[in-house]
């Protein structure tokens, strides 16, 4: 590899022996035995799950197992990963169909909602979804509620960086609760998304009324500047939970 960005399998940031990463490598295999086939296009997804996908489709593809597939990642880290897997990478310029997209989330309800943009990168994430036939998902079963925001408690919201702090006002006066800018982790400035923007981290209030987030993501991004919420609301067709026994559980 000609890559300078650490490589599979070095940057998984956990201990990759600790029995939660072991189980979330079998659900991200298990995930891609039954979903993906030969010939596909096929979104990947970010996140420390999702790397383990990325290794079993290396994997597969090795072995002449899985074969004519195409790679369209959702994140600046997740293309680095494909190429250095030699995996081949299009865009959703050159493949605007998808078979299937696998991802990871943040936070799962009993609906099969998810909050995700723990990562910042729920935009592009959102686009290579919406051009899936299919979504699945592969994730930690410490991300299972039974209401949205139990878990993960914000919701991750991609604004233009001019308009964060009107998006601010708007979001507490429509709708309550409280926003912060994401900062970056050299705590210095804003964290900036692939595409050049900010994250806000809205703390919702506990009473969205009827729990109806898809009227919530519709207002959302209804606020001039907001580009994407982190809110996949009736999307997602099944979801691979990595239980720490070692087991997996699929809800569909
Ligand atoms: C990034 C995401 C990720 O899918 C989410 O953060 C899950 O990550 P992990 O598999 O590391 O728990 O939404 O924006």
């Amino acid at each position: 590899s000609c890559s300078s960005i650490s490589s599979i399998g070095a940057s998984v940031a956990s201990d990759p022996d600790s029995p939660v990463e072991h189980a979330k490598k079998a659900a991200a295999f298990a995930c891609g035995d039954n979903y993906v086939k030969s010939g596909q296009k096929i979104g990947v997804g970010s996140g420390s799950t999702v790397k383990y996908f990325v290794q079993f489709l290396r994997e597969r593809v090795r072995s002449g197992q899985l074969k004519d597939i195409q790679c369209v990642p959702t994140s600046f880290m997740t293309r680095r990963w494909l190429i250095e897997a030699a995996l081949p990478v299009v865009d959703v310029e050159q493949c605007p169909r998808l078979d299937i997209c696998i991802d990871g989330a943040d936070e799962v309800d009993e609906n099969l909602d998810l909050i995700k943009g723990g990562g910042g990168c729920l935009t592009q994430e959102k686009i290579v979804q919406s051009c899936a036939d299919v979504f699945v998902v592969i994730a930690d079963a410490n991300k299972k509620s039974t209401a949205l925001g139990d878990k993960y408690k914000v919701l991750p919201i991609e604004v233009v960086p001019v308009a964060y702090i009107p998006v601010q006002r708007w979001i507490t006066e429509k709708f309550g609760g409280e926003t912060h800018l994401r900062i970056s982790s050299t705590k210095c400035s804003p964290l900036i998304t692939d595409n050049n923007n900010y994250i806000l981290e809205w703390h919702f209030p506990k009473d969205i009324p009827n729990r109806d987030w898809a009227a919530v993501h519709a207002g959302l991004v209804g606020l001039p500047g907001v580009v994407e919420t982190g809110l996949f609301v009736g999307v997602t067709s099944a979801v691979y939970f990595a239980e720490h026994d070692g087991s997996i559980e699929v809800r569909k």
